[in-house]
């Protein structure tokens, strides 16, 4: 299949994938409470601010760069505050939010320099101590990762970067990398788990929680 920009890939499938990774309650609420002021990055249709509103996280505000993924979440949640971002720049205050999530939003991006990029603006929005939340996916060793993994060394560079043949590019991080990724941050969790991918795999995966530096 012709490979399609990353962003008509995510409108053209915006009304047929779901989502799976789920928000940890007992987690969140170590961090943060009920009025705290919550930004999903790549929320997709909402679906994860919608189990946070019904769990009385209410304040809070989803943008991603597919509009038909937005329009999806506005028809299906219209009670959220869910909004098109057209770069990683999110034109937020600075200092003024008080935990970004990130739920399989670095799997979208395969290059260092534009996920980089994105923990800068991240940290300006940001409060002094406020939180990053990350689930992901990690480099797998099963025979069928590695082969797409060694398949698309040489076009991309990055081990674990491959393109799906539905036409879109994702990524599974080494964990050493996401570490470095996340070097201006304090990591208070980090944890390895196992996901359930949205074409149905297991991969494996990590949950994230990092706190900006005062
Ligand atoms: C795998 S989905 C996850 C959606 C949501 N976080 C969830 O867990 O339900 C990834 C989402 O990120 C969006 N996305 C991918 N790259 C993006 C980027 N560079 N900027 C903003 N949104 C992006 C896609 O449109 C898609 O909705």
């Amino acid at each position: 299949m012709k490979k399609l920009s990353q962003k008509a890939y995510w409108n053209g499938v915006a009304a047929e994938k779901s989502f799976t990774l789920r928000p940890d309650f007992s987690l969140l609420k170590t961090c943060i409470g009920k009025d705290a002021f919550i930004v999903d990055y790549g929320c997709g249709y909402g679906r994860t601010l919608e189990e946070l509103y019904l769990a009385g996280y209410r304040n809070s505000l989803g943008l991603d760069f597919s509009g038909a993924m937005i329009a999806r979440g506005k028809k299906s949640y219209p009670r959220l505050n869910i909004q098109i971002i057209e770069s990683s720049h999110t034109n937020l205050p600075d200092c003024s939010v008080d935990m970004v999530l990130l739920f399989a939003l670095l799997t979208c991006i395969a290059e260092d320099k534009e996920q980089q990029e994105l923990m800068k603006e991240i940290r300006r929005i940001l409060k002094p101590g406020g939180y990053i939340y990350i689930t992901d996916f990690l480099l797998n060793d099963d025979k069928r990762n590695r082969e797409r993994y060694n398949a698309f060394m040489e076009k991309y560079g990055i081990y674990g970067v491959f393109d799906l043949p539905e036409g879109v590019t994702l990524r599974h991080h080494d964990e050493d990398y996401v570490k470095q990724l996340m070097k201006d941050f304090a990591i208070t969790h980090f944890e390895k788990t196992q996901n359930r991918t949205m074409n149905g795999h297991i991969s494996n995966g990590f949950v994230l929680m990092a706190q900006k530096k005062r």
